[in-house]
């Protein structure tokens, strides 16, 4: 495989926390530019981060013949406008999560990259973690019997009043946040699309939701209850309850290979039966390498651009229950 040579439109946190440490561990991947607003902000975080380029706009990075992939951790109110203008300048696209605002703009994402012919994938990292294909397996070998029920929340404190997720104009709130994970992760362990949700929310004086509960209904009687927020202390778990027992994951949904995953199994009477215990993995560099793979046509995205739709039909529905009240039907 040849390296994919990658740019970063914006300074972002979690781009330099997070994504930066996962692009170095990444085998074949080079980050040759970062952009910013602001030159000066792009100078220094190159200096810091030993990147070679540095760009003042974003417009300038997608100009630049010599990049291959970009990384977009902006607004979730701007990643359907860059996405779509880096697809139009060629460039495939790793997009953070929510892939946008709603299903027609992923809609219209989606349909951008097919015209142009390059890859477009969303950052549901715990995908790529081995964890999740073992519970998968764990099912699927009938450990827990026939499932009937899945119970996933994902929440935190937020620190900063200034924070993009409590501003509405930028696509703030803690469904588009951290709820999209517990929504893609019950669509994951069913392998189906709920048929309808019922929601509500608690909602800041901004407007937007800082904590949701709400039930997806799933074909052949699936229940799940997803709850997130952020204001909620951390939690970010989940448990597949079958007719036999259970599978609980306690860190679902950032692994970053600082320590070993745990699966702890529980038979029909709430004993533990056994802990799965997984070799600590990065599940940000498994996301990277998974997209390279795609970039280089070496293989498909795991998990192809459209998923990214089903998972917004199911938000949007989400969002509809928790503004207007009683149960909402998901688009098909
Ligand atoms: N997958 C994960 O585990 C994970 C974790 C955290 C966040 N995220 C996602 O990553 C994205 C960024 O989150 P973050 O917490 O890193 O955000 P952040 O630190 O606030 O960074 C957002 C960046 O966007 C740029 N920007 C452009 N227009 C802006 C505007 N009007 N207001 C504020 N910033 C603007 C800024 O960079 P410049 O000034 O340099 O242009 C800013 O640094 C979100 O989509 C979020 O959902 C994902």
């Amino acid at each position: 495989m040849s390296t994919v040579r990658w740019g970063i439109l914006s300074t972002a946190r979690h781009g330099e926390k997070t994504m930066l440490p996962a692009f170095r561990q990444a085998r074949e991947t080079e980050v040759v530019a970062i952009a910013s607003r602001d030159v000066e902000r792009a100078r220094a975080y190159a200096q810091q981060h030993g990147i070679p380029v540095s760009y003042g706009s974003y417009e300038a990075l997608l100009d630049d013949p010599n990049i291959d992939a970009i990384y977009i951790p902006l607004p979730n109110n701007m990643h359907k406008e860059w996405a779509i203008k880096a697809a139009q300048a060629g460039k495939h696209v790793l997009c953070e999560k929510p892939i946008a605002l709603n299903a027609t703009e992923a809609e219209e994402m989606v349909a951008a990259f097919a015209e142009a012919g390059r890859v477009l994938a969303e950052t549901f990292q715990w995908r790529h973690h081995p964890q999740a294909h073992a519970v998968r397996e764990l099912i699927e070998d009938g450990t827990i019997g026939e499932v009937r029920f899945i119970d996933a929340g994902f929440s935190f404190l937020i620190a900063r009043e200034d924070d993009i997720r409590l501003d509405p104009a930028l696509g703030g709130g803690s469904l588009y946040d951290v709820g999209c994970y517990p929504v893609s992760l019950a669509r994951f362990m069913v392998q189906d699309e709920p048929l309808a949700v019922t929601a509500q929310a608690h909602w800041t004086e901004r407007g937007v939701d800082d904590r949701m509960a709400a039930t997806l209904e799933f074909p052949n009687g699936v229940l799940a209850h997803i709850n997130c927020g952020f204001s909620l202390p951390l939690r970010r778990y989940y448990e597949v309850v079958g007719s036999l027992g259970s599978l609980y994951v306690n860190r679902a949904y950032n692994p970053i290979g600082d320590r070993s995953s745990e699966i702890v199994r529980y038979g029909d009477d709430r004993m533990m039966i056994e802990t799965v215990q997984l070799e600590p993995a990065n599940s940000y560099t498994l996301m990277v390498e998974d997209f390279n793979r795609a970039v280089t046509g070496e293989a498909p995205p795991r998990f192809p651009a459209e998923d990214a739709v089903k998972n917004m039909r199911v938000i949007d529905a989400l969002y509809r229950s928790a503004r207007e009240g009683g149960t909402v039907e998901v688009a098909r």
